[in-house]
């Protein structure tokens, strides 16, 4: 059994809210103690650029607690944040998409936007998804050397949704731009201030309310043209719902997964049995291959939730009014859920992970899209330069809500043509 991590630190001096965490290298072992010590805890708020300082956040940290705070949805309610920190209200506009929102409202809309992510539309870019992934292999391979996560990682998720909602080729850049300030918040290197974080979400907002109208007036095969002509009880998406629904979209569907392809080849590398495992038998352990890349990463780290009545978790009361935090990460290396949490396993079966959510009505509407960029990718990649490997360590994200890898230099032999 792999051993599980330790930390120096005492329980009662562990502040989840505290920056610092997010570069200690102790940071498992420090969610290990909490679940055998302290499976509830509470915590200070961070500081945070421009965000009201608010009052504290309950923790769970344990796979059970973490999946009923997400499934007793009508008791953890969205409506009044999902991260942290209260938004300022000039964010709300930009932010206040269906992820912060409860029901009736978001099951209307969730409904509304299924229609972009039904199987058959997700089978239908299928195709795109190959070509793509292929296109992205085969333009970096005469090169031996490149970047994973620019060139490989997140090239195809990028192109993916800028496709799936219409955004030409031309723009593709500007939205990576886009989504890495709004999700780099806390990062020296993107130096995000609140004016650059209002800038950018300015500047989505208005591109998507201009494709939204253009495509209201001239829809096309895309789902911004489904988005703005759903109807659902006479309902219809206001231009406004459609921005907030954009950004979160195009911010969703890039960081994501992005990171889960780059932290799956960083594994790969890690644990070389388990490669050969997978590619000698690819199509046969992808499905439980990309499950385990994906409880492996945990691309988002914590979502929040705000209590409408008083609860009990794990013998620890909380009163209603109270914010409680999901910790992802912590949860899908809980002992009591997973077989030897820390043992990266492509056939890990069961493999009940909460890197999609932990179920309940905000379970990721992406996920069945970001399995299948996951398993092209690799297959491609296995295909085209099966000797790729990760040189030296990845330059991470510094985030506690993003799981993010920046940089992380791969190397191979170049295929002769
Ligand atoms: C490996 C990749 C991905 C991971 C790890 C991931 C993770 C998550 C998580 C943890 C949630 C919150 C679940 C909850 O609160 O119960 C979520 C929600 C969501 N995700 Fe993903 N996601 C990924 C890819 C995508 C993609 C590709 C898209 C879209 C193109 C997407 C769109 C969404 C949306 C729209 C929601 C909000 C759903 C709602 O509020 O009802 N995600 N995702």
């Amino acid at each position: 059994m792999t051993p599980i991590p330790t930390t120096d630190l005492r329980t009662d001096d562990i502040q989840l809210g505290s920056p610092e965490i997010w570069s200690r290298p102790d940071r498992d072992g420090i969610f290990a103690k909490l679940r055998a010590e302290r499976p509830v805890s509470f915590h200070e708020e961070p500081e945070f650029i421009g965000f009201p300082k608010g009052p504290g956040f309950w923790s769970v940290v344990r796979h059970e607690d973490v999946q009923r705070v997400s499934r007793e949805s009508e008791i953890f309610i969205s409506g009044r944040g999902s991260n942290i920190g209260d938004l300022p209200v000039e964010l709300l506009e930009f932010f206040g998409s269906m992820i912060n929102m409860d029901a009736p409202r978001h099951t209307k809309l969730r409904k509304l936007v299924n229609r972009g992510f039904t199987p058959r539309m997700v089978a239908a870019i299928e195709a795109s998804v190959r070509q793509q992934a292929r296109h992205i292999v085969e333009t970096v391979a005469p090169k031996g050397a490149c970047d994973f996560v620019e060139e490989i990682a997140a090239a195809l998720p990028l192109k993916i949704i800028c496709d799936m909602m219409g955004i030409p080729e031309s723009d593709t850049r500007r939205m990576f731009e886009l989504s890495n300030i709004i999700l780099g918040v806390g990062d020296p290197e993107y130096g995000t201030t609140m004016d650059a974080l209002m800038t950018a979400a300015v500047e989505l907002s208005q591109y998507a309310q201009a494709l939204g109208e253009e495509r209201a007036a001239a829809p096309r095969d895309d789902i911004t043209s489904v988005l703005m002509q759903a109807d659902v009880d006479g309902d219809r998406l206001t231009t406004a719902e459609f921005a907030s629904f954009f950004i979160l979209l195009v911010v969703a569907g890039n960081e994501t997964t992005r990171n889960a392809i780059s932290h799956g080849m960083k594994a790969l590398t890690d644990f070389p049995e388990q490669r050969r495992a997978w590619m000698n038998d690819f199509e046969g352990l992808a499905p439980t291959a990309i499950e385990e890349i994906v409880r492996w990463a945990t691309p988002v780290i914590h979502f929040r939730r705000t209590l409408t009545r008083d609860v009990e978790i794990a013998g620890q009361k909380i009163p209603a009014g109270d914010k409680i935090v999901m910790w992802y990460n912590s949860a899908n290396r809980d002992e009591r859920a997973f077989d030897d949490p820390y043992r990266f396993d492509v056939r890990r079966e069961p493999n009940d992970h909460v890197g999609f959510g932990g179920g309940g009505a905000h379970f990721c509407l992406g996920a069945n899209l970001a399995r299948r960029e996951i398993k092209v990718m690799f297959e491609e990649l296995f295909r085209t330069l099966p000797d790729i490997h990760v040189v030296g360590e990845p330059d991470r994200l510094f985030s506690a809500f993003i799981h993010g890898i920046k940089r992380m230099r791969v190397e191979w032999t170049p295929p002769r043509r």
